[in-house]
Parts: structure tokens; sequence; C-alpha cells
């Protein structure tokens, strides 16, 4: 089984960037952490950050026939990208929408996703946990 790992804009920055929000952990920690927990499950990852829309697009229509489902933390994008939810709409794959921040008790606009309801569900505010909560939910929901 082979998971999709895909990180959005600014997610590059984790470490340093707003650290009393996002924390101090690197997304090279988060892809290791995700890694370990990947083994452990057995399956495959596949992991993938952009800062730009289009190329997530792209990257995602490589998804059918090789992935068997998407973690997805879309960033900013979360709360404004019809293309974003269209390319995961179009992969026919399971996703699973994860953000580090509980995005449900921050800025108003934080609080529309364009993903969560075509998502199997979403995990926010447990930081990089969040990752590894999301990666478990998304692989008992592919093992029904
Ligand atoms: C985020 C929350 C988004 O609102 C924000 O734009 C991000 C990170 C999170 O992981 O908490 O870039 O997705």
């Amino acid at each position: 089984m082979e998971i999709w790992v895909i990180h959005g804009p600014n997610l590059n920055l984790l470490g340093t960037r707003e650290p009393e929000v996002y924390g101090s952990t690197t997304l090279a920690d988060i892809d290791a952490q995700l890694e370990a927990a990947a083994k452990e499950e057995g399956v495959e990852l596949s992991r993938f950050q952009s800062n730009h829309e289009g190329e997530l697009v792209e990257h995602l229509q490589g998804a059918p026939g090789r992935a068997d489902g998407i973690l997805i933390n879309p960033a900013g994008l979360t709360h404004t990208s019809v293309v974003l939810r269209d390319a995961l709409l179009a992969s026919g794959l399971p996703v699973v929408e994860v953000h580090l921040s509980n995005v449900h008790a921050r800025e108003e606009f934080r609080r529309t996703s364009l993903v969560a309801d075509i998502a199997v569900g979403q995990v926010a505010g447990f930081g990089p946990a969040s990752y590894l909560l999301g990666l478990r939910g998304l692989l008992a929901h592919l093992r029904g």
C-alpha cells in the first residue's frame, strides 16, 4: 500500500515559521516521524511539498494508479482553493486532511475548509501528531 503525503505552501518553513502557533518541529522531522510510523504499519510513503498551487495539482494528477490514499495538509490553500479540491476529487482516492494548529480556534476564515467535506476525516490541533493520527486514520479507513 502506498500513501501520498502532501504538504502545502509555507510548510517548508516549519521550525522557524510562527513557532508560537506551529511549534519548533521541522518538516523534515515530521516526515521522519511519518516514515517511522509507515514502516511500523508496513506501508510505503511518498512525500511532496510545494508552495505552488499548480504544482500540487499536477502532482495529484499522478496519484491514480499509484497511490492508495492521500494525507494532506493543504495549509492556506485549505481555505481558498477550488482547484486543489477539484484535483483531490479527480484523484478518486480517499483523503485525510490534517493541520498542526486547531484551525477552528483561530481566525474565522480558517474555519472554512474546501477539503473537509470531501475528506474521510480531518485532524487538527495536535501539532506534528496530527499527521501521525491522520495516517493511522487513513490506514484504518483503507483496511476497512
Ligand atoms: C495550517 C493551518 C492553515 O490555516 C495555515 O494557513 C497553514 C497551516 C496548519 O497546519 O495548522 O499554513 O494548515
